[in-house]
């Protein structure tokens, strides 16, 4: 039996944690017997202290199977899975799940809900009328078989210690710290069972590792696990120094999504859409990663891919009217425009700044128990690198609120700096990670 206490004490002064240790942890915090409190007082000294590969292992096993782990050979055909590390506009698993099921790979998907400021998959779902992510795994599986593909949250009691973690990371400023994201990410990825996982993994000033080092750290950490766990299994590092797309929000997300889906949407979304889509395709055994890029453009301009995800939506409870006519999806009541206060270029963006700002709009929490208005969010019309005139709109905020204009306007109005001289182009896409090595672009 183990005294959390000693355990907090000896991560406190930078101590490895020993798998009994670890399983001790993880099984008391899910049997409700290790108290929030405490497991705050351990996350934030892993947070400090770090864990060493060997000790991040234990802890991704012992929450992957701190409940049911899906058996998926119900499922005909290779399933692969997708995991973003998180960010702002990011909407990719809602593009590259029904590119990727299109072309007849299985996604059978556990997504997470909006962490600390970036948004999550399943918020972003719930925002389309009557759908559920809380589905039993029968029916889950079904879903796949008929549609190719179905996202959900950790329902029934699947990896429940991620579930409890999560909540908790997310209201004590413990996200970003290499060895809590792998395990929580590869945990789920892990317990779902799919064959091959493509992650994505975030770099800049929107995503939870800064650097491109950290997140390429944090990427070959997440390969390791899932290739020792006998998946297939890479990681592409994309940009987060900038929103992805022009739309932060669930319900305006979603509508970008469908646009992006149609071939419509913003260049960056597209490109790194195709990127993920294509490594997917090839882990999948559908050819050369250029071939993969090949089929999965054809899908956006052929309309499949927008029908697949209707039909995913009809099939988890939601109106797929709402996919193929997005117009139904209303913005929030209230509207105000942020306007450039000076000539020049937009030469930096603080990402985090703009996904706290749409936050403060009311598209996320600030407490565990605090509701999502769906319609919130912010519309970016003008990007990095943009030229701008003092007085042009840089973005459109949409609120429930004139209230919530204030703090929230003044939020993203920090986040952007406009300097005199044109930004330098930013790469998309920066390396790709397997068990080989790391390619960097
Ligand atoms: N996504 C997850 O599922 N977990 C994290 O810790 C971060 C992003």
């Amino acid at each position: 039996m183990i005294r959390m206490y000693d355990l907090i004490e000896k991560k406190k002064h930078g101590g490895a944690l020993s798998g009994e240790e670890i399983h001790g942890m993880v099984s008391g915090y899910v049997a409700g017997e290790i108290p929030d409190y405490q497991m705050s007082a351990m996350l934030m000294a892993i947070y400090f202290q770090g864990m060493n590969a060997q000790e991040t292992t234990y802890l991704t096993m012992e929450m992957a199977h701190s409940g049911d782990t899906a058996d998926l050979s119900g499922i005909k055909g290779i399933k692969v899975d997708k995991h973003s590390t998180g960010g702002v506009g990011d909407k990719t698993s809602l593009v590259i799940g029904p590119i990727a099921a299109s072309l007849g790979v299985k996604i059978a998907k556990m997504s997470g809900r909006g962490l600390g400021h970036t948004g999550g998959t399943l918020d972003k779902l719930e925002s389309i009328p009557g759908l559920t992510t809380s589905i039993d795994k029968e029916r889950f599986f079904e879903i796949v078989n008929e549609t190719g593909i179905a996202i959900i949250g950790q329902t029934g009691n699947m990896v429940p210690a991620d579930k409890k973690l999560y909540a908790l990371r997310d209201v004590t400023a413990t996200v970003d710290s290499v060895p809590l994201i792998a395990s929580s990410i590869m945990s789920k990825k892990l317990a779902a069972g799919s064959d091959a996982i493509v992650l994505d993994v975030k770099t800049g000033s929107g995503a939870f590792m800064k650097t491109l080092e950290d997140s390429i750290a944090l990427a070959k950490e997440m390969v390791a696990i899932g290739v020792g766990a006998g998946r297939k299994c890479c990681a592409l590092i994309t940009d987060m120094d900038v929103p992805l797309g022009r739309a932060i929000g669930n319900a305006m997300e979603v509508r970008e999504a469908v646009q992006t889906l149609r071939g419509e949407g913003p260049s960056d979304l597209t490109e790194v859409c195709l990127q993920l889509a294509s490594n997917m395709l090839y882990m999948a055994g559908k050819g050369s990663v250029s071939e993969c890029r090949a089929l999965a453009e054809k899908v956006l301009t052929d309309g499949s891919a927008v029908d697949v995800l209707a039909a995913m939506v009809k099939a988890q409870g939601g109106d797929p009217d709402y996919i193929f006519d997005t117009s139904r999806f209303k913005p929030a009541p209230c509207r105000a425009e942020v306007l450039a206060p000076a000539d020049g270029y937009i030469t930096h963006i603080d990402t985090e700044g703009c996904g706290i700002a749409s936050t403060m709009l009311g598209a996320g929490r600030a407490k565990k128990e605090d509701t999502i208005d769906y319609s919130a969010g912010i519309y970016l019309h003008k990007k990095y690198g943009d030229p701008v005139k003092k007085g042009d709109v840089l973005a459109e905020l949409y609120a429930s609120d004139e209230a919530l204009f204030a703090g929230a306007e003044q939020k993203f109005l920090n986040s952007y700096t406009i300097g005199a001289q044109p930004a330098p182009e930013k790469k998309l896409v920066y390396a790709r990670v397997t068990k080989d090595g790391v390619e960097r672009f």
